[in-house]
Order: C-alpha cells, then structure tokens, then sequence
C-alpha cells in the first residue's frame, strides 16, 4: 500500500462512527449492518459513493445519518450541473453545491463532481439563446473554469464530459456536437484541467459497461484522446441496470482494456430498477445485477470507485424517469436493508484487493 492511500484510509477510518446505528431504527426494521459499506470498501482500497438529494439531506436526519456513515464518496444527483449553478446568465448559486462538498469534508469523503458537459439540464438561456460557435464555445470555455476553480482542491473526480456518444458508436446530435464539432470534447477536457490539475478527469457514459458499438466508441475517443496528449484520467461506467433485460456479463474484460489503457475506471451512478411492485425473486435478481457490478470493478486493478445513484427507494429518479418501474436502490422507501445491500456487503467482505488503486 502507498503512502497516500494508507493516510486517506486511516483518515477516514478514524472519522467513522464506532457502530453504524440501525439504518431502520426509527421504521422498527431488521437489525443494523455490521460494518458499514465504507469501511468495507476501504479494506479493499475501493472508495464507495452515492449520489446525494441535497434537499433530502438537509431535511431528512436518516437520509443525512446513511449518507454520512455508509459512503466514502459523494456525488451531487443535480446541484453541479449548468442549470442548477447558473440559472440566469452569469449569476451563479453555488450555495447547494457548496453544502455538499462541506458535508463530504466534514465527514472524511471525497467528491465526484458531476457534471460539466452534458446535453441535459442545461439553463434555458444557453439553450434558447441561439449562440454562434465562437459564442458558445466561450460560454463553454467560462463555464468549465468557473465551476473547477470554484471547487478547486475539493473535487476528486470531474465527469468532465457525460453522454457524448449513440448506441451505435456515433456521437451524440448535441447543441455541442452540432456548433463546436467533436473538437468540443478534448476542449473540455483540457479547460478542465487548466482550472484544477490535480483532478482526475473522467469520460462517463452508460450502457458501457459491456462491449459493444458504444463502448468500442468511448475505448476508441479515450485511447486517441491521450495519444494526443489530452488530460484524461478516467472512464465513469454509469450502471443503470434493470432486471427486465438479461443482466450483462463480461463487464471486468470490457473494464480491463480501459485499465490497460493506464487509465482509472469506476462505477459512477449504479441502480437496478424492477417492474414494480417488488417481490423476493425480483429483489434477488437486482442483488446480482448490483454483485456483478461492483465485482467488474473489484477485479479491474485501477477500479477506484463505486458509486450508488441514490441510496434509498425514498429518493429515486427511477420512477419518474422509468414508468412502471422503481425499487432500484439499495434500501427501501422505509431505510430498510434490502438483499442487494447485503450482496455488496458481503462482496466486499469476501474480497481482498491488495493493489492499491488511484
Ligand atoms: C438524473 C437525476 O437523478 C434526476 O434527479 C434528474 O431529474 C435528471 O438527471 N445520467 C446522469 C445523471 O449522468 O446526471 C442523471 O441524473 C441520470 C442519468
């Protein structure tokens, strides 16, 4: 183990609470966890996150007790992205933002910054503004700088550009693709790395996690991107999966040949959604969608991180997003442990990755 890594662990040991209180107290359900997945996590040198409701945890003291003794790393579900930090030409509202990155701070965790260049959630007056390519480009240009540097020495991982690419390999029909061309992509990444050098900078997608035309296409734009010299550290497999499709297998192969690459991976948003109402066959099922997931990343040597989009069923996108599905989180609506909790816990339990990664 390096000497880096050996600090940050017993840092954030050391801030652990003794015990996890029972996640189910309050609602009367089974027993607490025994060890929480952090500490878990941190034996296998692996940092484990979720995706953080800012709202939720200002207001919901279970919500805000998990998020702060279960996970290694956070991630902003919304706060960091454009419309959220800037909603009106050039008046930025950091407050939210800056709410997490101190809660992460005060409780020995890092941060994934999420997102700087994507094609969703964008404020209307970029959108609607109709800019010419020198136009946007600048506005793209100040965007990146502003927000790195707003964070600068907090932000572990930047997803510098999410969503880039089609099923099939092409590239993304985007306001950025359509005005700047694909140069916008190495763009990001160098502007990125200008503001804040010592942030690692991930390319991040979904339905990658596989091989096919899509992540032939990322491992494609990663390799030509370094072989030109452009500051990319990482890929981000999103792992939005749902039981209604075959689980994917031969994740850890499609994640090696980016590792080979010299390049960090990690897990950036995983959930498993279900046709709801959930029953036991189904809950088992997304245990294993969940087992595999975090397994591709166990055996992937520079798998640096495993990030949970969202935690409880309470707080899910999945729903709203996915209709007649939901139940894709790790703890139900009431906080209570389900089976695919237990499948990481004893995933990371059963391993001992040796190699020290990131
Ligand atoms: C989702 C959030 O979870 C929702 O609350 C929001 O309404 C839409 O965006 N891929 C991403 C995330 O990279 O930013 C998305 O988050 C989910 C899909």
């Amino acid at each position: 183990m390096n000497l880096p890594r050996l600090l940050a662990t017993a840092c954030c040991l050391a801030l652990l609470p003794l015990a996890v209180a029972s996640p189910s107290h309050a609602s009367g359900g089974p027993a607490a966890p025994d060890r929480p997945l952090r500490q878990l996590a941190a034996d296998d040198h692996l940092r484990i996150g979720t995706a953080v409701d800012v709202s939720a945890l200002t207001d919901d003291t279970d919500y805000r007790r998990l998020t702060g003794s279960e996970f290694s790393t956070v991630t902003p579900e919304n706060v960091m992205k454009w419309e959220s930090l800037e909603p009106r030409q050039g008046e930025y509202d950091w407050a939210a933002a800056d709410r997490l990155v101190d809660f992460a701070h005060r409780h020995g965790q890092k941060v994934r910054g999420h997102v700087l260049v994507w094609h969703n959630q964008l404020p209307s007056w970029l959108t609607a503004g109709d800019l010419d390519a020198g136009r946007l480009r600048a506005a793209l240009h100040r965007h990146i700088t502003d927000t790195v540097r707003h964070f600068k020495g907090r932000i572990w991982q930047w997803d510098v550009v999410n969503e880039a690419f089609n099923e099939d390999g092409t590239l993304r029909d985007s306001i950025w693709l359509r005005t700047l061309g694909p140069g916008y992509i190495a763009d990001a990444f160098r502007w990125a790395h200008e503001a804040d050098p010592h942030a690692l900078l991930f390319y991040n997608d979904y339905n990658t996690e596989w091989t096919g035309p899509k992540s032939d296409a990322v491992y494609d734009l990663v390799r030509s991107l370094r072989a030109a010299g452009v500051p990319v550290d990482g890929v981000g497999f999103q792992g939005h999966l749902s039981i209604r499709y075959d689980l994917p297998t031969g994740m850890a192969d499609n994640f090696a040949r980016f590792d080979r690459l010299g390049l960090a991976t990690a897990v950036t948003e995983a959930d498993v959604r279900m046709p709801v109402p959930a029953d036991s066959g189904r809950l088992a099922t997304q245990a294993e969608g969940y087992r595999r997931l975090l397994d591709a990343c166990l055996r992937t040597r520079r798998c640096i991180s495993f990030t949970v989009w969202g935690f409880t069923d309470r707080y899910s996108w999945v729903p709203d997003t996915f209709p007649g599905e939901g139940a894709a989180n790790l703890f139900d609506e009431d906080y209570r442990p389900k089976p695919a909790y237990r499948a990481l816990q004893s995933e990371l339990a059963g391993r001992a990755r040796s190699e020290a990664a990131g």
